[in-house]
């Protein structure tokens, strides 16, 4: 298969991680024979540093062109600590998610038996969660009317059917592949978009008989994966929900460093962490690349590239196994691996497996 791929390395812990990624992907591509080509462009911070604009027309352009992104991430400290900063490198993200249409974000949370005692929360608790949020991506605050004045602001969170109808059917098509049991999340009790989501939801629910499907409010989700994580198959909710959500889902299966999520929607799907970009780490290749190698592997699942994603969870899962870590996951007493050496250990291994 050919494969063109914008490059979307971005701030931070980006460009280490980027590098990784890359170089994992290449290495998979060697071993089964696919010709990919790698075009980098510019977002974030980095993005404003070179042309003002933190998701210039030039990178929209490569992304469209492409047949995926992969995106590392964006953000910056001078940006954080100013608020009154007009242009920021997380417009950058919103934009390319707007732009490209990328309304479905999918976040699985999945443990590793190994890296389970990490976990805020106790083994038994913990242990099996295996669930997937899927969370929508172009509505709802983020994007929805807003007013910023000196003593008042607002940010209305507005949804449309189409919208909802066109995410709950992603929802139901993950929980028909998965284990048929579908949470809608939500603040119907005092959300007027909740409640349209909740009707949506119920009238496509009797399309979807072998889904169970059932309503949570988002208070009540919050607490129920931490109570009782293995409740959840499937989630779906919306932006500002599904983004707190999916960070309180990282951590309980003990690194924020192992996620990864893929976007999709109407045109070039993304590949991308669920963490940040981590400023404090930049430069020091102490970063984890393992959520960024995962979206390596959710990136081949995307074209049915089913063995090459299983080579790449393969090769992180013996990376694991044999104590190849970087700081944030190593055991007691092992020895850290930079983000470069642990790269390099796991694209060799792919390539003599
Ligand atoms: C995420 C991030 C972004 C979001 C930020 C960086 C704009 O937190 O992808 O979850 O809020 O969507
Ligand atoms: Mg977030």
């Amino acid at each position: 298969m050919k494969l063109n791929i914008a490059v979307l390395a971005g701030d931070g812990i980006g460009p280490e991680i980027s590098k990784v990624g890359v170089e994992v992907m290449a290495a998979v591509c060697r071993k089964f024979g696919h010709d990919v080509e790698f075009v980098p462009a510019l977002v974030g911070a980095a993005a404003i540093d070179a042309t003002g604009n933190p998701f210039p027309e030039e990178t929209f352009r490569i992304c469209s062109e492409a047949d995926a992104v992969l995106f590392s991430a964006v953000g910056d400290l001078r940006f954080d600590n100013n608020p009154d900063a007009k242009v920021r490198p997380e417009q950058g993200l919103l934009a390319m998610r707007k732009q490209l249409g990328l309304y479905a974000n999918i976040r699985p949370v999945e443990t590793f038996d190994c890296l389970i005692h990490k976990s805020p929360l106790r083994t038994e608790i913990v242990e099996g969660a295996d669930f997937v949020c899927i969370r929508e991506l172009t509505g709802g605050m983020y994007f929805g009317e807003k007013f910023e004045g000196a003593d008042h602001a607002f940010d209305t969170c507005a949804y449309t059917r189409t919208e909802v109808e066109r995410i709950l059917r992603v929802a139901y098509a993950y929980a028909c592949r998965r284990r048929r049991h579908l949470t809608v999340v939500d603040k119907a009790n005092v959300l007027a978009s909740s409640r349209l989501w909740r009707k949506v939801a119920k009238e496509m629910a009797v399309e979807y008989p072998d889904v169970e499907t059932d309503f949570m409010y988002v208070d009540n989700a919050a607490m129920r994966m931490i109570q009782e994580p293995t409740f959840f198959d499937v989630m779906v909710t919306e932006n500002t929900f599904g983004d707190i959500l999916t960070d309180e889902g990282s951590v309980i299966t003990g690194s924020m460093g192992l996620l990864p999520s893929a976007s999709t929607g109407d045109s070039t799907p993304v590949f991308e962490p669920i963490h940040g970009s981590w400023p404090q780490a930049a430069g020091k290749n102490i970063a984890n690349p393992l959520a960024q190698i995962l979206s390596v592997a959710m990136l081949f699942d995307h074209f049915n590239l089913t063995d090459e994603a299983k080579a790449v969870r393969n090769a992180v899962n013996a990376s694991l196994d044999n104590n190849v870590r970087t700081p944030d996951i190593q055991v007691d007493g092992g020895e850290p691996y930079g983000t470069r050496e642990v790269g390099a250990w796991i694209a060799d291994y792919i390539l003599r497996h």
